[in-house]
């Protein structure tokens, strides 16, 4: 999490440093910093509490007050906190105690206790509540006057991850930066160079981009880059393919981009599809690598993380019931945790929407390192996650903006029935009729999703306007259509905030029915056919305790309580239509209760720390 950017070269560098951490400000919006050394060499620093605006008023008023923030090299960062509240003073970039060294850091450095009550005690006065200062004193404490041999020095005492910015007050117009386990790139423009965390702040200026590997560090001047391994020698790099489809967003007409995403989604879900099934055959590419000798894979894993631990529930159903294989949907966070029986008669899927995401990148690495078989589901392209699995399927959902994501999840479905479906064609587990009627659903989809979400806006609508007011709100169903639930109470409750769970809905009556109450509302996913008549048992079962019922389901015969009635499709990929209402009543109980809907309290987009 977190966002950095830098700049070195010909240009004023505050606005390039401000426009950067506009295209960053997804990835955290606490608080902002710049730092930058002025034409006389000195080292001037800017940071606010909040959003970036908060920074882009400090900045015109010290213009207006005649002390412009001016300079040609400089560091920016947008903060997501981890240790020490968000304010002023734990905003990004941090000093040393005598100047020495200014700078930015993604992840969390984990022995900071341990250093910082170190150099307490020889004296250093702190001025930050965060694990990031200690780096700044560290380098101080240990300068050599090198600066490059200083950082060699330092980078081992750091324990965790980190991307580093660093100013040395010594090098004007010099910039210093390394890495571990957090994303870095470097980058070549016209009138200088760059680095930051994510290419979305590079592309405006430059394709010629290089990423940072783990432990690599690099110096920055106007006039090129020297990229250093961790034992301070000097390496030669290439440019790596730079996301193709990464432009600035622009929200057009839609009043929040999330609503705007939400209607991307059958043209998403269509780009995606188009490689992989055309005129109804399979062929995943890239990805058919990881699916060779098919018999051979004992066992399917999903891993990842909120919404896309969401998909890997869909997947381990649909991999168990269409490929016969015994597969497990597993919190990429938990993964580590214990150690699972995984070998290289295993498939892991990993699937990612940054393809940065730390715990599902860890969680990749076990894998590798356990001899399975991995292969990722991501968006972007240059990813970590996308680049260190044996082979990738790419999702098409283009840049996704809001921190809730929809048309990314939608797109990971859809490469997860790609991907189950091929894998049950080559098993031979799946063949003639039934999987001609699954392909011909797939091919169907996009234009079912969308007249889902034509149909759907009103009564979400009038769903919201009964919902937005209660504190608590649960969502039910079975298969399926849990995994469904799952995905629409997280929506609610990261944009709403209202507290959401989904449950099993056999599982209510084993404890969770206690918390029913008159008008409690309770959402029902009745789209599997092969269930619908339990869990509109469970719903009937809530409703005899009070709980007001908002039902979904694609079955006519059903008439359930303030039923959306959605088109009926392949029974295997209800998911795909049943979340869009969900999505549609978060938002509209978001708008309701006037919540930041692309920027909801306390996330961010990419999760980049454990
Ligand atoms: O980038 P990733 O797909 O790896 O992110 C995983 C989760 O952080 C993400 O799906 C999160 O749960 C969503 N923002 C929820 O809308």
């Amino acid at each position: 999490m977190c966002g950095i950017i830098g700049y070195t070269g010909l240009e004023e560098a505050t606005p390039i440093l401000l426009d950067g951490l506009e295209q960053l400000e997804y990835r955290g919006y606490d608080s902002a910093g710049l730092a930058l050394f002025t034409p006389g060499g000195s080292l001037q620093r800017l940071r606010a509490k909040g959003r970036l605006s908060a920074l882009r008023d400090r900045v015109r008023e010290q213009a207006e007050s005649g002390a412009d923030l001016r300079g040609t090299a400089g560091l920016g960062h947008t903060r997501w906190a981890t240790h020490g509240e968000p304010s002023e003073r734990n905003a990004h970039p941090h000093r040393s105690a005598n100047g020495l060294y200014s700078i930015v850091h993604n992840g969390i450095i984990e022995n900071f206790e341990a250093l910082r009550a170190e150099m307490e005690a020889e004296g250093v006065a702190f001025t930050s509540e965060t694990d990031t200062e200690v780096v700044a004193q560290l380098l101080e404490k240990l300068d050599t006057g090198d600066a490059r041999e200083t950082l060699r020095r330092t980078l081992p005492h750091l324990e965790g991850s980190f991307a580093l910015g660093i100013l040395y007050h010594s090098e004007p117009g010099v910039l210093y930066c390394a890495r571990r386990q957090s994303p870095l790139l470097v980058a070549r423009s016209q009138s200088g160079t760059l680095l930051a965390s994510d290419a979305a702040a590079l592309l405006p200026h430059t394709r010629s981009i290089f990423r940072l590997e783990d432990g690599e560090m690099a110096r920055l001047t106007a006039e090129g880059i020297t990229f250093f391994d961790g034992k301070g020698n000097e390496t030669a790099k290439s440019p790596i393919e730079a996301a193709r489809h990464v432009t600035a967003a622009e929200k057009g007409a839609y009043a929040h981009f999330m609503r705007k995403e939400i209607d991307e989604q059958p043209e998403a879900v269509r780009r995606t599809l188009e490689p992989l099934l055309r005129s109804r055959q399979l062929q995943l590419g890239e990805g058919e690598r990881a699916l060779h000798d098919p018999g051979d894979i004992h066992r399917m894993i999903f891993l990842g993380c909120g919404s896309a631990w969401h998909v890997g529930c869909v997947g381990r159903i649909i991999a168990e019931e269409l490929c016969g294989i015994p597969a497990s949907a597993e919190l990429a966070s938990e993964f580590r945790a214990q150690k699972s029986a995984i070998n290289s008669h295993t498939l892991c899927v990993i699937v990612s929407q940054s393809g940065e995401t730390a715990d599902s990148l860890m969680a990749l690495r076990l894998a590798a390192e356990c001899g399975a078989r991995t292969l990722s589901i991501v968006n972007v392209e240059g990813s970590s996650i996308a680049e260190e699995s044996d082979c990738v399927l790419f999702t098409k959902a283009g840049l996704e903006v809001a921190v809730a994501t929809t048309k990314a999840y939608s797109t990971q479905l859809a490469v997860i029935y790609a991907l189950c479906a091929r894998l049950a064609q080559l098993r031979g587990t799946w063949s003639g009729d039934s999987l001609a009627a699954f392909l011909h659903g797939l091919t169907a989809l996009p234009d079912q999703i969308e007249e889902t979400l034509r149909t759907c806006e009103a009564p979400a609508i009038a769903w919201a306007q009964e919902l937005a007011a209660n504190e608590h709100a649960y969502f039910i169903g079975r298969s399926l259509d849990h995994a469904a639930a799952l995905e629409g109470s997280l929506k609610l409750k990261e944009i709403s905030y209202i507290h959401a769970e989904a449950y099993a809905a056999g599982e209510l009556k084993h404890g969770t029915i206690s918390l029913l109450e008159s008008g409690t509302p309770v959402v029902g996913v009745c789209c599997r056919q092969s269930v619908t008549a339990k869990t509109k048992n469970n719903l009937e079962e809530c409703a005899a305790r009070g709980a007001k019922l908002f039902c979904l389901t694609n079955d006519t015969a059903l008439r359930l309580p303030r039923q959306i009635l959605l088109p009926r499709c392949h029974t295997l990929l209800a998911t795909s239509l049943s979340v869009l209402p969900m999505q549609l009543l978060a938002y509209k109980c978001a708008e309701l209760r006037k919540c930041d809907i692309d920027k909801p309290r306390s996330l961010a987009k990419s999760v980049t720390v454990e």
